[in-house]
């Protein structure tokens, strides 16, 4: 370990003895159709400290973005609770900004500045133009979209729409970023990119984010540290440490051991019930 990780390293002990910032402890979310009773998640407990860059991983249906509704305040918990700074989650609040993968989620008739000034006074962050105004300048020079601030949403490619949600996100200083698999759609070069540079506005305010993704090489990219989810119901498998792990690792040997390590745990079940159906198919 070097000088730089271990440093990293007592942050990180240090910022685990004092309080999180969210807490979900024990939550059990569901959705209820005419005929199913649909277990999201079921008793999933995390904590998330400030400046973690904390990654939901697992399969699609494992109850990652049911989680991120649960913390955003749309869905409410059927067993267990969600903590905002000690305060439970009863509602959507500007202290929780949702980042989604969908390149839609900008309003089309708002230039890429008044899309975040737009968020900054109606999130209640400033009443005055003029603030709201050098924030977005500010964000958008961040994100390096410095030129395009007069521009509208249907003039960007994938990746700067991104750059401007996150932008978005950001500006309104949460408490937590919500991210829900923002990279998904983009192209393999585009989200390579967006990977180093959420670290580098990472290095630069130390945010705290949570981040959603079922790539396992993303995760070990992004994250600090990572919840691993199993299927029907969501529930957790792990949680690991990934503070050391970053881009300049991916394709070396501990990162590829990693990787493994966590497609093992996620697919243990699976291959088990595999085995079971194939011995099943043999009789
Ligand atoms: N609006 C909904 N109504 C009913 N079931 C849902 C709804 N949204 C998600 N689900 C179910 O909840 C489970 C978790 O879904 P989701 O949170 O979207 O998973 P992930 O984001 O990890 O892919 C899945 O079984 C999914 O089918
Ligand atoms: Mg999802």
């Amino acid at each position: 370990m070097d000088a730089k990780t271990e440093t990293v390293a007592d942050n990180k002990s240090a910022t685990d003895t004092a309080k999180p910032i969210l807490e979900v402890d024990g939550v059990t979310l569901q959705y209820k159709t005419k005929e199913h009773l649909i277990t999201a998640t079921y008793r999933v407990s995390f904590d998330v400290h400030r400046a973690d860059r904390f990654v939901l991983l697992g399969p699609s249906g494992c109850g990652k973005s049911t989680l991120l509704k649960g913390i955003a305040g749309y869905m409410k918990p059927v067993e267990g609770a969600i903590r905002l700074k000690g305060r439970e989650i009863s509602d959507p609040g500007p202290d929780r900004v949702m980042v989604f993968q969908e390149f839609d989620q900008l309003l089309p008739w708002k230039t890429v500045k008044q899309n975040i000034t737009f968020a900054l006074q109606n999130g209640g962050k400033t009443s005055s133009a003029a603030e709201a105004n050098d924030i977005a300048m500010e964000y958008i020079q961040k994100v390096k979209l410095s030129g395009f601030e007069d521009t509208f949403p249907h003039m960007l490619s994938g990746g700067m729409k991104q750059r401007v949600a996150i932008a978005r996100g950001m500006a309104m200083e949460p408490d937590v970023l919500l991210m829900d698999e923002p990279f998904a759609a983009l192209d393999a070069l585009t989200r390579l990119q967006m990977q180093k540079e959420l670290l580098q506005l990472w290095e630069d305010t130390h945010f705290t984010v949570l981040f959603v993704t079922h790539s396992i090489e993303e995760a070990l990219i992004v994250g600090s540290r990572i919840l691993v989810l199993s299927p029907h119901p969501g529930q957790v498998k792990a949680e690991l440490n990934a503070h050391t792990l970053n881009h300049e690792n991916v394709g070396s040997k501990v990162f590829a051991r990693v990787q493994q390590r966590i497609h093992d745990m996620l697919f243990a079940d699976r291959i088990l019930e595999d085995e079971i159906l194939g011995e099943e198919l043999d009789k």
